[in-house]
């Protein structure tokens, strides 16, 4: 309906460009997504600046591109009152804000916030993932693809040839990025960012007719798709955040890409392997992805958060999904700015999930074991071998990995959470999750058991587990103090292991993605020799 209504209005002008809304068009559960993340992001807006403030907070009172540019795209799906013309003062910001100089590697990316010095003088170096972020010529480039595809009737024509503009040196400068180059790390196994990458260029070259552009962006994606079909599962396998970013960019290219192009003939396909990994690792009664998580911002999905959770708020409802009432003010809250896109692709989306996906997402399908496989050269020696273990109450998950760098290829222990227990005390989401110290893990994971091994280690290994806080349990003293679960420690670390606390106003350890946590931490005795072991059994109190 939208489309015929604005039809009418590019005919009657400018007035009548504030008629239709495409909102009430989305199913309830997107528009509620919707709705909320926009009214939230109203409160940030900066109308003078053509901005929103840093949704962060404590930025005293700096702005922020990204997350401006996703509030215009929920400008234009709104279109109520000034929302066209405030959209495009954005958008006319942002292409402002994209560096111009083609022989630097930032080329056309985008300035983080609109106050920052120039990028390469002498006092603010160029630091890729800092002073620059190369990921957000993707994150921008694709949503001004969504605001041309879904809302380019409301759109002036100046407006649009500046979104064009921008696209085309946005697609430049990505292809700038090699990784192991210059300090970028972008493969096509670093699934979000190389998927938005391959669209950002077809959908582009198509749309201003460059034949190299189109055909690189294809290429690309080739390869993208050679190292998922080869076990059904995303490189950046099983993250909360990212795993929703790259269904977004798999929407797109399912969405927005002709029939001749390899992106809408896979997209569907990888979209479809992606929800029935999901499918089975989320755990609808404890509302979390079971691990492991390649990268994670986070130990309880409930208490930040994540890209996916705005996917299941839009697909079986708020309440079923790991948001609470209030998203704001959970942490990484950030990222709640990307509700307006996913509400606007989520319908499409469930259009395509497999049969029974929303019923597995909905109500938990009993105890059963999940196992994948997944790879993520150059920073895999060998493929991941994934196995995860879910019941009523207890999860177990965990991966055997040979990697090139200790915290996985974003070289992070925070993120990295190669084994996950988690389960409910019914007061809390509680957690045990390896601390990664090694290059090698192999792990044997079963119902109520979860066996770790170092191949690599020697006398020098640690085993570091990061455990919750729990309401009952303030102070712990040891595993007899984690509340609901029975933990037997076996192995040949030396077994008396080191107890600190990572709280936010003390104790020795630092609190980890906000989350205040117990520190156990296994050592090796002096003149170890042999291959370290620890194993866990696990039992949920009767
Ligand atoms: C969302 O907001 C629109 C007005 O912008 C309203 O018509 C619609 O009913 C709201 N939807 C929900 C689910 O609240
Ligand atoms: C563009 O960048 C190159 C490489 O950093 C530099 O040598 C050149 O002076 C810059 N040009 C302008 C106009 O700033
Ligand atoms: C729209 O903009 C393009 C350049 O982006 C220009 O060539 C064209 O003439 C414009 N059309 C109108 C109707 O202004
Ligand atoms: C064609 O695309 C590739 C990859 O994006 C790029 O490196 C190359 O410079 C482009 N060639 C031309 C002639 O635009
Ligand atoms: C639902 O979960 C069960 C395992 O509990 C699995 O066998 C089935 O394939 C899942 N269905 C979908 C559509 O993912
Ligand atoms: C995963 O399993 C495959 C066999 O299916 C094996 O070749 C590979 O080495 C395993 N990966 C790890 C890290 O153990
Ligand atoms: C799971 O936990 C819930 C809430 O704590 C409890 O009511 C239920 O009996 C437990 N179920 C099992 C199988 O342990
Ligand atoms: C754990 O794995 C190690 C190494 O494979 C093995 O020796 C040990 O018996 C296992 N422990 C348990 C309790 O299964
Ligand atoms: C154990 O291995 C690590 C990493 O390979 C190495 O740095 C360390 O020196 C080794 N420690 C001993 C005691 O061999
Ligand atoms: C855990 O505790 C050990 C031993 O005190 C310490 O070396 C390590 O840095 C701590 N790790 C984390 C993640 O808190
Ligand atoms: C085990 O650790 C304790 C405490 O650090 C230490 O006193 C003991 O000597 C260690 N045992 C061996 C066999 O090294
Ligand atoms: C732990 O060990 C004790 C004593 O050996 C045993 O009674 C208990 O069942 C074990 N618990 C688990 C979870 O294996």
């Amino acid at each position: 309906m939208w489309k015929s209504l604005s039809t009418l209005a590019l005919a009657g002008g400018l007035l009548q460009r504030c008629q239709a809304s495409y909102v009430t068009s989305m199913s309830l559960n997107a528009q509620q997504l919707f709705n909320e993340s926009m009214s939230w992001m109203d409160g940030w807006y900066d109308r003078d600046a053509g901005y929103l403030y840093d949704v962060d907070g404590g930025a005293a009172l700096r702005h922020e591109t990204r997350s401006s540019v996703w509030y215009a795209l929920g400008l234009l799906a709104r279109n109520r009152d000034s929302d066209v013309l405030e959209a495009e003062k954005i958008i006319t910001n942002v292409f402002g804000s994209q560096f111009t100089n083609v022989s630097q590697q930032w080329f056309a990316d985008y300035q983080v916030y609109p106050e920052q010095p120039m990028v390469g003088d002498a006092a603010y170096p160029p630091v890729i993932y800092n002073s620059w972020d190369p990921n957000w010529r993707g994150f921008i480039g694709t949503t001004l693809v969504m605001m041309m595809e879904e809302y380019s009737d409301l759109l002036s024509n100046a407006t649009q040839g500046l979104i064009l503009k921008s696209l085309a040196a946005a697609t430049v400068g990505d292809s700038y990025r090699v990784g192991g180059v210059d300090d970028d790390n972008l493969y096509p196994s670093y699934s979000n960012p190389a998927i938005m990458r391959a669209f950002v260029s077809g959908w582009t070259g198509r749309r201003i007719n460059d034949a190299n552009m189109t055909t690189s962006g294809e290429n690309y994606a080739k390869e993208i798709i050679d190292l998922f079909t080869r076990a059904n599962t995303l490189s950046e396998f099983n993250s909360g955040t990212y795993t929703g970013v790259s269904l977004f960019g798999l929407s797109l290219w399912s969405k927005y890409l002709p029939d001749d192009s390899i992106m809408s003939e896979y997209g569907p396909k990888m979209l479809q392997g992606t929800w029935s990994a999901v499918a089975q690792l989320w755990h609808p009664g404890m509302k979390n992805m079971a691990g492991p998580w390649d990268r994670a911002y986070g130990y309880d999905m409930n208490r930040y958060v994540s890209v996916m959770a705005l996917w299941f708020s839009a697909l079986i409802g708020k309440d079923k999904s790991s948001l609470i009432s209030k998203p704001q003010v959970m942490s990484h809250a950030a990222d709640y700015a990307w509700g307006p896109l996913i509400a606007v692709l989520a319908d499409f989306q469930a259009s395509l999930l497999p049969e029974g996906t929303l019923m597995n997402l909905t109500a938990f399908s009993g105890e059963h074991v999940f196992e994948a496989q997944a790879y993520y050269p150059p920073y895999d020696k060998v493929p991941r071998n994934i196995t995860t273990w879910l019941s009523q109450n207890l999860t177990i998950g965990a991966e055997s990995f040979d990697e090139t760098e200790v915290g996985g290829p974003s070289e992070s222990q925070e993120s990295f959470n190669p084994a996950v227990v988690q389960w409910t005390t019914g007061d809390d989401i509680a957690f045990i999750s390896l601390w990664p110290t090694e290059t090698a893990l192999d792990v044997d994971v079963s119902a109520g058991k979860l066996n770790l091994t170092y191949p690599n280690g020697n006398s020098s290994s640690v085993f570091t587990l990061v455990v919750s806080t729990f309401t009952k349990m303030r102070t712990l003293t040891g595993w007899d103090g984690v509340q609901g679960l029975d933990v037997n420690v076996s192995g040949n670390a030396n077994t008396s292991y080191s107890l600190s606390f990572g709280g936010e106003y003390g104790g020795s350890s630092s609190t980890i993605r906000d989350f205040e946590i117990w520190n156990f931490t296994y050592s090796m005795d002096d003149d170890f020799v042999g291959t370290p072991n620890l194993c866990l059994e696990l039992k949920l109190w009767e």
